[in-house]
């Protein structure tokens, strides 16, 4: 650790001084590309400017439309204004929202417009830090900077897109107005996005120097480690010395977590303990975004359970049908249970909801049928959880790692079929997917007898882009052959991104799987990607959570197997990584000597013994 600490300090210094060249460039182009005296010439420099700009996004008539005003020629001052003029517009959708309300009567289209007005107010508040990040444009820490504004601008599409999501089934026009007034919002957002996604090629178009060292800066410093955090963490709960105790038999300072959630002290920047002592409450929690870095720890996730059974049925909009909700970054969850108790008869209802950066749930339970945990935005990590569920029981748009955690699939109604995930990532360039490795996919006791005749499958599209990757894990027989199930007819059939890699058990053989073109058959070195040190940067940030980790494979990883047919890379595929050159050197040549996790000989000691892919079994003919 030290030793890669040393390593990393030099490395950084080398590429600082590169960097400072660069940033020089970068920032000069401003003062170089000006011709002072002439405004005809600056609104023609400008306009190239932005022409070029523009060339990287998807809607380049509303990129264009809103930067031409400017006179700037800087790259760096209009990606700027482009975020700028996003926020902008998503501020005047979210005024629009509650006049729109005023106007309506049916309740469930008030409070879909209600959900929009709070997702539009956490989109801005996304657009705003990007804009601060890259204002700031931190040199040391220009991958991290790079990742965590990808992260945030697909948080403010995913948002927008969960607006739009609360008028499903709404009677009246409420819907289409909204749509309407988010459609240049998304616009700007999504090409804020591509200008992020695409800097270095933007920065090339532009002749700054020096991007082509970008691949040098891949290991930045991880964050502050925060030793209390450490500490606490490792420590068994009767040792922690907790900040606040909520006891609901009269033993502690509160006797709910609501009670206790007024003294949590806001924007903290250290580790803060909430302690929930055995127990079940039976609330409904939601942890605002201004509780950064705050830990709660149960007894236990069957003894401290946090519960609750509000549901679409009886009228609650899917996204505030959650138990418990969290927008605080780095947020952890330690044994705990999170429940909602609807049943199944009472469609969607959530029992935690996530949209916190960097957040961290270690041995909690999920439980819940259908949409039990919505994984909604940002970077999430689950380690040794138990989620339990009936339809789409895992969903939502964000980066989020599943390592060593059990899905279990409940018995739904009779005319009910299961799955385990409906990703719903909008756009190829959301650096979002569901990851699930080392986990077991198995049935709950009372759903195990009607496997055959309700059927349970691994995943289906629920937005356009939905990408889910099921890798060194345990596949029950309760899977059926094919797999993979459709949304709805043929919708995103070609855009999604499945994947199954050395996973083992009854049901990981793929030689009855659905053939959609978004079903890939993929190579370790393209599924590398998604494992917790790239996909979600864990070393950046889990090291200071204390909680053990797999950053890379866990198994030893399979030669490339010259009798599999591998799917062609389609041009979709690492759109989210950017450009060309680094993703070829992000997936095709793996930077050995400097990055031992990516030596897949070398690979770590198995702790699983990996089972071949081979044979179906005797359990899944029906
Ligand atoms: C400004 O530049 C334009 C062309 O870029 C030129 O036609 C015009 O004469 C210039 N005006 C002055 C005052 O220099
Ligand atoms: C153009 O730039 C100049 C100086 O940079 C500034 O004073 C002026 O207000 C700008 N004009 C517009 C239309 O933004
Ligand atoms: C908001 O509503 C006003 C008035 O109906 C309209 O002119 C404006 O275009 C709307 N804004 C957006 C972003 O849709
Ligand atoms: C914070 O959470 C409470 C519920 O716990 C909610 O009533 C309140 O409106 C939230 N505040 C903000 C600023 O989101
Ligand atoms: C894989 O998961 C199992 C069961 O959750 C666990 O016991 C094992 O330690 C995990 N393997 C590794 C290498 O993490
Ligand atoms: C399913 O797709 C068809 C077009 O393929 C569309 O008309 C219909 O509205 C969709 N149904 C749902 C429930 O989304």
């Amino acid at each position: 650790m030290v030793d890669d600490h040393k390593k990393n300090v030099v490395a950084i210094g080398i590429c600082s001084i590169l960097l400072v060249a660069m940033v020089v460039a970068f920032i000069g182009t401003h003062h170089d590309g000006k011709v002072v005296g002439n405004d005809s010439k600056d609104v023609s420099e400008s306009m190239k400017a932005i022409q070029t700009l523009c060339k990287s996004t998807d809607y380049q008539e509303a990129c264009v439309d809103n930067l031409k005003s400017s006179n700037t020629s800087n790259p760096k001052e209009l990606i700027e204004l482009a975020f700028e003029a996003a926020k902008k517009y998503i501020n005047e959708a979210a005024k629009n929202s509650t006049v729109l309300q005023s106007l309506q009567r049916d309740p469930r289209a008030k409070s879909a417009l209600d959900s929009c007005h709070e997702l539009a107010e956490r989109a801005v508040n996304d657009l705003q830090r990007s804009y601060n990040k890259f204002k700031a444009f931190d040199v040391s820490n220009f991958n991290i900077m790079l990742s965590d504004i990808k992260v945030w601008l697909s948080a403010a599409i995913t948002y927008q897109e969960t607006c739009l999501d609360g008028f499903e089934d709404v009677q009246g026009d409420a819907g289409e107005k909204m749509r309407e007034s988010l459609k240049t919002a998304m616009e700007l957002t999504s090409n804020g996005l591509a200008m992020v996604t695409e800097i270095s090629t933007v920065l090339d178009s532009f002749n700054v120097q020096g991007f082509n060292n970008r691949r040098l800066l891949s290991k930045d410093l991880p964050d502050w480690i925060d030793v209390e955090r450490r500490k606490i963490l490792q420590a068994q709960p009767q040792q922690i010395k907790p900040d606040l105790v909520v006891a609901n038999d009269g033993t502690g300072r509160y006797k709910t977590i609501n009670e206790a959630m007024k003294d949590i002290p806001k924007n903290s920047d250290k580790a803060f303990v909430l302690y929930i002592k055995e127990g079940v409450y039976r609330e409904k929690v939601q942890f605002n975004s201004s509780l950064i870095n705050l830990i709660i720890i149960g007894d236990g996730p069957t003894k401290t359970r946090i519960t609750g059974n509000l549901n679409y049925i009886d009228g609650t909009n899917t996204y505030h049908t959650a138990t418990v909700a969290v927008q605080a970054d780095n947020f952890m969850a330690k044994d705990i249970g999170f429940e909602n108790s609807a049943g199944p008869e009472k469609h969607q209802a959530v029992a935690l909801r996530v949209g916190a950066d960097k957040s961290l749930f270690y041995n909690c339970h999920m439980d819940g049928y259908q949409d039990t945990l919505y994984a909604h935005t940002y970077r999430q990590f689950y380690k040794d959880c138990i989620i339990s569920g009936t339809i789409d029981f895992i969903f939502g748009d964000s980066a989020a790692v599943f390592q060593d955690c059990t899905m279990v699939v409940r018995k739904p109604m009779d005319n009910q079929q299961c799955i385990v995930t409906a990703q719903g990532r909008k756009e190829a360039r959301q650096p979002t997917g569901l990851v699930l490795q080392n986990c077991t996919i198995q049935a709950d006791p009372e759903y195990y007898p009607v496997r055959n005749k309700i059927k349970s499958y691994l995943g289906r599209p629920w937005k356009q882009y939905s990408r889910t990757i099921i890798l060194e894990s345990f596949l029950d027989d309760l899977i059926q052959p094919q797999g993979w199930l459709p949304w709805n007819e043929t919708f995103a059939l070609d855009t999604l991104f499945y994947a199954e890699f050395n996973n083992r058990g009854p049901a990981a053989a793929k030689t009855q799987r659905i053939s959609w073109p978004g079903v890939k058959e993929l190579p370790a070195n393209r599924v590398q990607r998604f494992t917790a040190s790239k996909f979600i940067d864990a070393d950046i940030w889990i090291p200071s959570m204390g909680v053990p980790y797999a950053p890379g494979f866990i198994l030893p990883v399979p030669k490339e197997d010259p009798k599999v047919k591998y799917s062609p890379i389609s041009p979709d595929e690492n759109k989210d990584l950017g450009r060309e050159r680094e993703r070829t050197s992000f997936v095709n040549s793996p930077d050995k000597s400097s990055d031992p996790e990516t030596d897949f000989e070398k690979s770590r000691a198995p702790a699983v013994a990996p089972s071949p892919d081979t044979g179906s079994s005797p359990h899944l003919q029906n």
